[in-house]
């Protein structure tokens, strides 16, 4: 079966940008757009430009730049915000402008004290509007995750009359199950007339730790587009992270669904993200956290040097990563102290390995991490007793 794309749909630089502290200037935007384009995201959303004259200036500044992906810039279903995401697109060699509305029930009687017919009424013209300035228009159904499918698919068929291209189904409080979001999006492939002519969109918040589930039901199920951040930063707890959702297809093959995505760019990009925004990765994170290629405990980095696989499912080399690490603990075995050792230049035999062994526990239980120095002092002193080949 041959495989279908997934477009990435990156929105680091506006849900990513919107969260406390990670606020960025044009300049540093630019770089993080620049990269992005050579990651190979298919959309960047640039920002929400009627928001402040700054993000008009960053989104039409990066629609210049931008030389692969569709620029993307965010409205609400208000005419004015789409004049203004239309003049700083207008540059843009791809440009998309996205507009929406909360389509639940809290939103439609909360937010706007309206009605569904009136919501359904605005999501059409905002569509029709938008679709004056350029020929590719997303259309959003905000808290889609908690509206009513019935409901959602009525919303969905009545913008893509009006010209959506794109339909973005967002968890925005990420409440879904995963096997409700993609139950959501079957229901809509099932029910909403014209839905074979557009891309249905996942965009999917993390407050319960399920966003990138979520995305991978929603692909599953027919949605062939996914909203995601570079470290999976956002509003709240964040949203989809770029480089889970993009390892997952690659890790699943018989899902038979690819992205674009140069994957070895990951780990850099995800650096220069955390350092442009000064916001930083737990050390846990998948794929690009600290210790997400580290081995510490004796029979794992006793695994790992007898073969990678043994725990390891990516080989840290496809997402940019140099190569594993064996971190020297109170936990870690001989295999890992004598492969340490070797790495800076010792061949220890058997009786050498003993011996360097019980010193290594010394320190071990006294620090955290035992670090190359520690290594070397270890080996000074067993030297005395015997002397060490240079490896
Ligand atoms: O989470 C959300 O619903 C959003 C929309 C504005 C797309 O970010
Ligand atoms: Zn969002």
């Amino acid at each position: 079966m041959s495989n279908d794309k997934v477009q990435i749909f990156d929105t680091t630089l506006r849900d990513g940008e919107q969260v406390p502290g990670c606020k960025l200037d044009t300049d540093q935007k630019l770089i993080i757009a620049e990269r992005l384009d050579l990651l190979g995201v298919d959309v960047i959303e640039a920002g929400f430009p009627v928001s402040s004259p700054g993000d008009f200036t960053s989104v039409h500044e990066i629609a210049k730049l931008v030389k692969h992906a569709t620029v993307c810039g965010l409205t609400r279903a208000v005419e004015n915000d789409i004049n203004v995401a239309a003049e700083a697109l207008k540059v843009a060699k791809k440009p998309r402008i996205h507009t929406g509305i909360g389509t639940s029930d809290s939103h439609i009687k909360f937010k706007f004290n309206s009605t569904q017919e009136a919501v359904i009424e605005r999501a059409k013209r905002a569509v029709a509007h938008a679709r004056n300035f350029v020929g590719d228009v997303e259309f959003y159904a905000e808290d889609a995750g908690r509206t009513d499918n019935a409901f959602l698919a009525k919303v969905c068929e009545e913008v893509i009359k009006s010209g959506a291209t794109v339909l973005n189904i967002p968890d925005t409080t990420g409440y879904c199950l995963p096997e409700e979001y993609g139950e959501k999006i079957k229901y809509l492939k099932e029910h909403v007339a014209g839905i074979d002519k557009v891309t249905i969109s996942c965009h999917c918040h993390n407050d319960l730790g399920l966003a990138t589930a979520n995305s991978i039901a929603g692909v599953i199920n027919g949605a062939r587009q996914i909203e995601c951040t570079i470290n999976g930063i956002g509003e709240r707890a964040g949203n989809t992270a770029l480089e889970e959702v993009v390892m997952i297809l690659k890790q699943h093959p018989y899902l038979n669904l690819q992205t674009d995505i140069d994957t070895t760019l990951l780990y850099d990009t995800s650096m220069m993200v955390r350092e442009k925004m000064g916001m930083m990765v737990q050390a846990n994170k998948a794929i690009v956290g600290a210790n997400a290629f580290a081995h510490s405990s004796g029979i794992h980095q006793d695994g790992v040097i007898k073969n990678r696989e043994t725990y390891e499912i990516i080989n840290p080399a496809e997402v940019g990563v140099t190569e594993s690490a064996i971190v020297l603990t109170a936990r870690s075995g001989r295999a890992a102290l004598a492969y340490r050792a070797k790495k800076i230049g010792y061949e220890l035999t058997k009786v050498q390995l003993d011996a360097a062994y019980g010193t290594f526990l010394k320190f071990a239980d006294k620090q955290k991490e035992v670090i190359d120095d520690d290594i070397h002092r270890i080996m000074s002193q067993v030297n005395k007793i015997s002397k060490i080949a240079i490896a």
